[in-house]
């Protein structure tokens, strides 16, 4: 049946699909000091996959406006910006403060965007405290800035680990489908991402027998990037719509489900791309393993509860026209376009980013330094005290 589906979502034949490399030649972000001054640089992620271009952000207010319109997005990248966006304003001679509340306010949601923005303006308020000019207090924050990216890489190889790992134990003999929403790879993190870093090891171990992606309406996070990162990593997968997902389960052609998560409360609720909690509702009737993998910077002991949690809602534009910034894909025959209305003018829309899971329709919480299932509000903070030891 897997192969059925992975027929009749071909556009088109293998010959025509042209070689691609399997890292972008553009990294998600990255810190740069021409002559001119120091800039943010980012791949832009509205133009993905048709076209991998550079974003340069001078300035705070510019990387504001690529968060907002998610140039730069998920969570453990959003966290990697924010920290990179208070160098760039300690660097610039910007008001450190002022840049870091615009930052950590760009987004509501992925709680990791205020963390990286605040871990980095208090290394800055540090160093002045500690008698460093403004000159030394920029450099102590871009260290913080380059130390929040190394450590969501090396956080990304672990959560692979221990994700691939579960996998095995849930489902003993390999051949795993998974099925996953929005974008967790490479793209939103310093290493290969989240729940996409498991599938990925699954995928080199031999262990993947299909990814199944959802597109992810309104703004297609799995359709352009997620695809896209599974294509250039050769791996075997099956784009459909969020639509089609039930049907898939009821077919028994999904064997677990792998996301990432924006924020996770003290009591385990996730909140994770728009969508997200059907699966779950979808998993549990089908008796199919739900799992969380994100960073315990994703963790927010603050938030006590899924209702505490803000969720972001979204221009209803989004979903009353085709607003994807749109880059034709070579070799589709597509036309450029964007912003096609696609309901009656004056439609209303509701569009929240994100949807919120209660910890019981989660089978377990993936993190850098271990899984915890059942998922319970003491086992997630002893995974939070364990990372905060190291
Ligand atoms: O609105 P986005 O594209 O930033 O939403 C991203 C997601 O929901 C991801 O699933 C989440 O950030 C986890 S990324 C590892």
């Amino acid at each position: 049946m897997a192969d059925q589906y992975a027929q009749s979502g071909e556009a088109v034949r293998p010959s025509e699909i042209p070689e691609i490399p399997a890292i972008p030649a553009i990294p998600a972000i990255r810190w740069d000091e021409p002559p001119e001054g120091p800039v943010l640089v980012l791949l832009d992620q509205t133009r993905l996959p048709g076209e991998e271009s550079e974003l340069v952000c001078t300035d705070p207010p510019a990387l504001v406006q690529a968060i907002r319109t998610l140039a730069v997005r998920g969570a453990p990248l959003l966290g990697i910006a924010g920290a990179y966006g208070v160098a760039l304003a300690a660097a610039r001679g910007f008001d450190v403060d002022e840049a870091a509340d615009a930052l950590a306010g760009a987004r509501p949601t992925a709680v990791n965007l205020a963390y990286g923005a605040r871990r980095a303006q208090t290394a800055y308020r540090e160093a002045l405290a500690g008698g460093a000019d403004e000159r030394r207090a920029a450099g102590a924050v871009l260290a913080a800035a380059r130390a929040v990216h190394a450590e969501d890489a090396e956080a990304s190889g672990r959560m692979a680990v221990h994700g691939l790992a579960l996998l095995d134990e849930l489902m003993p003999g390999g051949g795993h489908r998974v099925l996953t929403h929005c974008n967790t790879g490479a793209l939103v993190s310093g290493g290969e991402g989240t729940a996409f870093a498991v599938a990925l090891a699954a995928h080199r171990e031999g262990r993947l027998r299909r990814l199944w992606v959802d597109e992810t309406r309104p703004l297609l996070q799995g359709a352009r990037l997620t695809a896209y990162e599974a294509a250039r990593n050769g791996m075997p997968y099956t784009l459909l719509t969020d639509n089609a997902a039930g049907s898939l389960f009821a077919a028994g052609e999904v064997d677990a489900v792998l996301i990432g998560a924006d924020r996770i409360a003290a009591d385990g609720s996730v909140a994770n791309k728009v969508g997200s909690y059907p699966l779950a509702v979808l998993a549990r009737y089908h008796h199919v393993p739900f799992i969380v993998v994100a960073p315990v910077t994703t963790v927010d002991p603050e938030t006590p509860d899924g209702a505490a949690i803000e969720v972001e809602q979204r221009a209803g534009h989004e979903v009353t026209e085709v607003t994807v910034p749109f880059v034709p894909v070579a070799g589709t025959g597509a036309e450029a376009g964007g912003g096609i209305a696609v309901a009656p003018l004056g439609t209303q829309a509701y569009n929240p980013a994100f949807d919120v899971t209660p910890p019981e329709l989660v089978t377990a919480i993936v993190t850098e330094e271990g899984a915890v299932s059942p998922v319970t509000a003491e086992g997630l903070a002893e995974l939070c005290a364990r990372s905060r030891q190291v």
